[in-house]
């Protein structure tokens, strides 16, 4: 399976547990790189791309149009299916459509609630490209009964999806968002910042000079808690050296603040007021 070079966390353990190997694919501001995908495809003949287009974890990039149409045109051509994780999409409000509202044959569509609803909800969709194809993944399981979800956070999604109370949620989100963007921006001016406006993290690359791992070790000392780049990194390749910043983790604005202000000092930034 191919992904990109940074991705989330848990995702090259998950792979690894179930036996399929990864291989990071080279990522700019708008994700994977076209000519990356297509020359990893003749070489390591893929079954599938593990892709996270809209607000990229851990890195925020938004992929445009035109690449995801680029993307999909190579997947098609090698038949390698897109597993398009979009987690955070509905965050991002102006953001291109999914992959799979482009493509349907190819693309294995995963959105879960956590960000845009409620952690504690634990409830995901799956989208697969074909019924055929849903049975075969989804089919064998189905008599676990733990495979099921909780019957209740079910009925409590649909019912707020019906009622319109989901989409008030994800807009409050959404609004608050924007505003810990804003206080990032404001407190790390100067910093290489890398955010969507309505982003739940920021990506921070560091000067060469400084290293990322004595970085987020000073930070701790200080009782701030961020993630060197290393921990997103799908294979061996050294990844940049940046840290993925979390404005959603505090649970107030004012702890945001806190930290970004240790940020900022650490970084040797002047504060603004
Ligand atoms: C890109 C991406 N996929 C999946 C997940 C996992 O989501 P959940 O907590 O709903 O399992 C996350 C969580 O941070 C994520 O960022």
């Amino acid at each position: 399976m191919l992904a990109e070079r940074l991705s989330w966390g848990p995702m090259a353990s998950l792979a690894q547990r179930a036996h399929v190997r990864v291989r990071g694919l080279e990522i700019d501001s708008e994700g994977i790189i076209p000519d990356a995908f297509e020359a990893a495809c003749l070489k390591e003949r893929p079954k599938a791309l593990y892709c996270n287009p809209t607000d990229h974890n851990p890195t925020t990039a938004v992929m445009s149009e035109t690449r995801r149409r680029e993307l999909i045109d190579i997947a098609r051509r090698h038949s390698v299916l897109i597993i398009e994780d979009d987690t955070l999409g509905r965050l991002v409000s102006d953001a291109p459509p999914p992959l799979a509202a482009m493509a349907p044959d190819v693309v294995w569509y995963i959105m879960g609630l956590t960000k845009c609803l409620a952690h504690g909800l634990r409830m995901a969709y799956v989208v697969a490209p074909s019924a055929t194809e849903m049975e075969s993944v989804f089919g064998p399981a189905r008599r676990l009964s733990f495979w099921a979800p909780a019957a209740l956070s079910a009925a409590i999604a649909t019912y707020w999806i019906e009622q319109g109370t989901a989409e008030a949620i994800c807009a409050a989100i959404r609004d608050e968002s924007r505003e810990r963007v804003q206080l990032a921006r404001r407190i790390l001016d100067g910093a290489d910042l890398a955010a969507t406006s309505e982003a739940l993290h920021v990506w921070l690359r560091l000067d060469a000079s400084r290293d990322r791992h004595d970085f987020v070790a000073s930070l701790e000392r200080q009782g701030v808690l961020v993630r060197p780049s290393d921990l997103f990194a799908v294979d061996g390749d050294p990844p940049e050296n940046a840290v993925r910043l979390s404005l959603s983790s505090p649970p107030s604005r004012a702890e945001v603040e806190c930290g970004l202000r240790t940020v900022a000092s650490t970084l040797g930034l002047v504060s603004s007021s």
